[in-house]
């Protein structure tokens, strides 16, 4: 491939939202050469603010999910800044807003799911109640918190679905039918390429797959049609990564139960993104990452502590007379289309670019049912939102969680605070010289305090660039005195 050391590279931007756990930071594209801007949303009529930031770090490519209750503003977001690619793209994170979406999606490219009926009217979800038969499954479509199985009922009866829904006023009221399920599968895909898959089963007698129940999970001969199902899936989102969870019923059929590009990973994961995504925006000058097919079955023989702490695992590309290649080279697979070396069924999974569309799949002014149809019921607002808790990465429950809960580079779920009172800023700005106390109160005027702090830790030039009075000779003092300030604060803690 031919590579272009002097092509300009985009300016990458991490987008993060106070509250919520952070899937990627920049160690993740360890190598990049330049600047990794941050931008953070605050919640609570931060849009415009949010929108001027991205401009003025004249970012190029936002990388970062937006948790359901951010999605709908992130999508007018999206609108306001149309020369910005978000990474994945609004229409990728579709499914990441509510189990509603899931299913449209999925309808919409023929993916199987169990039979899904969606109602808002409350008369209409009486009236199947009344028709349908049992047991059937019901589900809390969207909220902040979806933790495995805990908004998802089985109920056993007209009188049982009735009251249920009385209770818990689930709107809309989604319902499918229950199917009898052995196990199901997590996949994950980078490029469309699984990367990662293990099975969770439920504990004896049990129907739920989540292992937070007891259940138990392992990685081993995940059937190669089923993992096809995952490609179509992630194809059909255009999603540079992806999770689905595929339930394998009693009957033999696959079915979609969740996706979204929102969920657990290990570390090394997310540097094979990273990774993925750095070759994807650097025309070849990064290498593609290569990640053998079914690798997990022997990174999976390590414990969960180890995985947790490993980072940026590479293999050597197969060839025969490789020994580096031997897991590739020594087994068979089974398949329903016969025996298969295991670095055949690699070539058929090829890393894949995603496609750059500039319009848009999934419109709220079509898409956004709960908003357009659902005025009935409380509106999750943007002015209503900031979270009391971390808002979940959307399918992160159970065992998976649990290994990540100790991961240093995604807990960042604290809550950003400013460091300073304005008054403390402005005795800092003060002390610089050429820095009026009216001048410190444009600073203040023009940035938060928090993204003041912000600027000054990653980007302190931005103030030089901002303000036209801002002379250079000020930012290196006012540098130099934030740096010692910031200094004795760590020597505190
Ligand atoms: N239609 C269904 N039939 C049978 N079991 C189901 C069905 N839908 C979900 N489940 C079980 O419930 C679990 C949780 O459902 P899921 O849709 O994944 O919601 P959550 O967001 O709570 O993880 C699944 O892992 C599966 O074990
Ligand atoms: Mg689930």
């Amino acid at each position: 491939m031919a590579t272009n050391n002097n092509e300009k590279l985009p300016k990458i931007g991490m987008l993060y939202l106070d509250h919520v756990l952070r899937f990627f930071d920049k160690s993740n594209f360890r190598g990049w050469p330049d600047k990794i801007e941050t931008v953070i949303y605050h919640w609570k009529n931060d849009k415009e603010r949010f929108i001027r930031e991205v401009k003025r770090k004249k970012i190029d490519i936002l990388i970062g999910n937006i948790p359901a209750t951010a999605y709908e503003t992130f999508r007018e977001i999206a609108r306001a800044l149309p020369e910005v690619e978000f990474i994945p793209s609004m229409d990728t994170q579709f499914s990441n807003k509510s189990k509603e979406n899931v299913t449209r999606f999925a309808w919409k490219y023929d993916i199987p799911i169990p039979k899904t009926y969606v109602f808002y009217d409350k008369k209409k979800a009486e009236k199947f109640i009344a028709e349908t038969e049992f047991p059937k499954i019901i589900k809390k479509s969207y909220g902040p918190s979806n933790y495995g199985g805990y908004f998802v009922h089985k109920v056993d009866s007209k009188q049982e679905a009735h009251n249920l829904l009385a209770q818990k006023k689930y709107h809309p009221a989604y319902f499918q039918d229950f199917v009898p399920m052995s196990a199901d599968v997590r996949v994950m895909l980078i490029g469309h390429k699984p990367v990662c898959a293990f099975w969770r089963r439920p504990p004896e007698g049990e129907w739920l797959t989540n292992t937070s129940q007891g259940g138990s999970m392992d990685y081993m001969d995940v059937p190669k049609e089923l993992l096809d199902l995952a490609v179509q899936v992630s194809k059909a989102a255009n999603a540079e990564y992806w999770a689905c969870d595929i339930a394998v019923g009693e009957d033999g059929q696959y079915r979609i139960l969740e996706c979204a590009t929102a969920f657990a990973a290990f570390p090394y994961i997310r540097d094979w993104i990273g990774q993925y995504l750095m070759w994807k925006f650097s025309n070849g000058r990064f290498a593609k990452p290569n990640i053998p097919l079914y690798n997990w079955e022997e990174l999976g023989k390590m414990d969960a502590s180890v995985l947790r702490t490993l980072r940026y695992i590479t293999f050597g590309k197969y060839t025969p007379s490789y020994d580096g290649a031997y897991f590739l080279d020594k087994k068979v697979r089974q398949t329903e289309e016969g025996q298969f070396y295991l670095h055949e069924l690699d070539k058929m999974y090829p890393i894949l670019t995603t496609i750059d569309r500039t319009t848009e799949e999934w419109a709220s002014e079509k898409w956004n049912f709960q908003d357009n149809y659902g005025k009935s019921i409380r509106k999750v607002h943007v002015k209503s939102n900031p979270p009391k808790e971390a808002v979940q990465e959307v399918i992160a429950e159970d065992k998976t969680e649990e290994m990540l809960e100790q991961t240093e580079t995604i807990t960042n779920n604290k809550k950003q605070k400013p460091l300073l009172s304005k008054k403390k800023m402005r005795k800092i700005l003060t002390s610089v010289e050429g820095i009026s106390k009216k001048k410190s109160k444009k600073i203040l005027k023009k940035f938060s305090l928090l993204d003041l702090e912000e600027t000054l830790d990653n980007s302190p030039k931005t103030l030089v660039d901002e303000l036209p009075w801002f002379k250079k000779k000020m930012l290196k003092q006012l540098k130099s005195i934030w740096d010692d300030f910031k200094e004795k604060l760590e020597k505190k803690d």
